[in-house]
């Protein structure tokens, strides 16, 4: 069967591969599914492994095949799998668990190890593939409602967990009412904070370098929340308009968006950075003004990345809970199919050149 696969330490090698068809034998336990892909989409982390800054192939390989927002349908089962049957819509989640504690306890998400596995990414093949088999602990379901839009699943994931964590780390306050969001960056990610935002029922300024309209400032002001262009209203000055912000939601990869970020926090705020900034940049803040209204506003920031399954679980949950409230939304996020694997140049070339790009994804075979 084909893939999707690039020669890692290769720039710009992405190419077909040729995969044996997998089996659900090959997964201990009879605990195995075997899953045809339908979609998946591709983001900057493509990009980058295409452009060889990072991305390991799995041992006894030469490349690696690509792909990690999967989304497909169960073809067959192991016989110890009762969670899913042939024909149910899945996604699976990306890493795979290393060795340390939080690995040993299902949060590979929070691994502590050095080398850590994920599909389409580091030492394990993706999903930009026809079949693929997995241990059903790492699949999960999503409602046949959903099917249109069960390839934004995964980037999703990520969203639920800054959020997430962000809530969870506010425990520290004993009462915690945010009542005002930040979300810096309109791409995938930060359209999907938005939305998460929203339907917890904050107030939301999105911040993105693009003048509005586009597609982008629609999407998020159908929400009800409120888009600004870094181009005429700077961080700070949003800030102290639309501010104090309980929370902020970092995901522009643009590192030093973080530190202007810290500055626009409120007292007792959280941060929480995703942006996965592989460059070497630099610059200059007022440090001693953002240590000090960091100390004086007790305020934290934390970073994310990757989710494990109760992610993938309460996104699902989420999608569920936006298509009824504002029907469509997540369709218009689709912006670019690409159709079958062997027009992998197409895809890569909307991934890196598509005007108005919100998700690039190859639909592999047809819903
Ligand atoms: C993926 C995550 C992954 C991260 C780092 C992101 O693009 O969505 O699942 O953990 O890259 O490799
Ligand atoms: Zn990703």
């Amino acid at each position: 069967m084909k893939a999707i696969a690039v020669t890692p330490g290769k720039p710009n090698s992405v190419h077909l591969a040729e995969l044996p068809m997998p089996s659900v034998r090959e997964i201990p336990n009879g605990r195995g599914v075997l899953v045809r892909m339908l979609r998946v989409g591709v983001d900057g982390t493509d990009k980058e492994i295409n452009a060889a800054e990072y991305g390991a192939a799995p041992e006894g390989f030469n490349f690696l095949v690509i792909g990690h927002e999967g989304f497909g349908q169960v073809e067959a089962v192991g016989p110890n799998v009762t969670e899913v049957e042939p024909g149910d819509y899945v996604v699976a989640t990306v890493r795979r668990p290393g060795s340390s504690i939080y690995d040993l306890i299902g949060t590979n998400d929070m691994t502590t190890d050095d080398t850590y596995f994920e599909r389409g990414i580091n030492l394990r093949h993706g999903f930009l593939t026809e079949y693929y088999v997995d241990d059903v602990e790492y699949i999960v379901k999503v409602p046949q409602g959903l099917k249109e839009v069960g390839v934004l699943l995964e980037p999703m994931t990520v969203v639920q967990k800054g959020i997430q964590q962000a809530y969870e780390i506010q425990r520290r306050l004993r009462v915690w009412r945010p009542k005002k969001a930040a979300v810096m960056g309109a791409g995938t990610i930060g359209l999907l904070a938005a939305l998460v935002l929203r339907l917890r029922g904050l107030d939301v300024t999105v911040f993105g370098k693009t003048a509005k309209p586009y597609l982008n400032s629609e999407l998020i002001e159908a929400l009800g929340a409120r888009y600004e262009s870094t181009s005429e209203l700077s961080v700070l000055t949003g800030a102290q308009k639309y501010g104090p912000f309980d929370l902020i939601f970092e995901a522009t990869g643009f590192s030093p968006i973080v530190f202007e970020s810290m500055q626009a926090l409120g007292k007792n705020g959280v941060l929480v950075l995703s942006s996965v900034t592989g460059g070497e940049r630099t610059v200059e803040v007022p440090a001693d003004k953002i240590n000090l209204e960091f100390v004086l506003g007790n305020k934290v920031m934390v970073g994310t990345v990757n989710a494990n399954r109760e992610y993938f679980e309460s996104g699902v949950r989420d999608m569920a809970q936006a298509a009824a409230q504002y029907p469509g939304w997540l369709n218009r996020l689709l912006t670019h199919p690409v159709k079958g694997l062997e027009n992998y140049r197409a895809l890569f070339e909307q991934l890196t050149n598509a005007k108005g790009a919100i998700k690039v994804f190859c639909e592999v075979a047809a819903l």
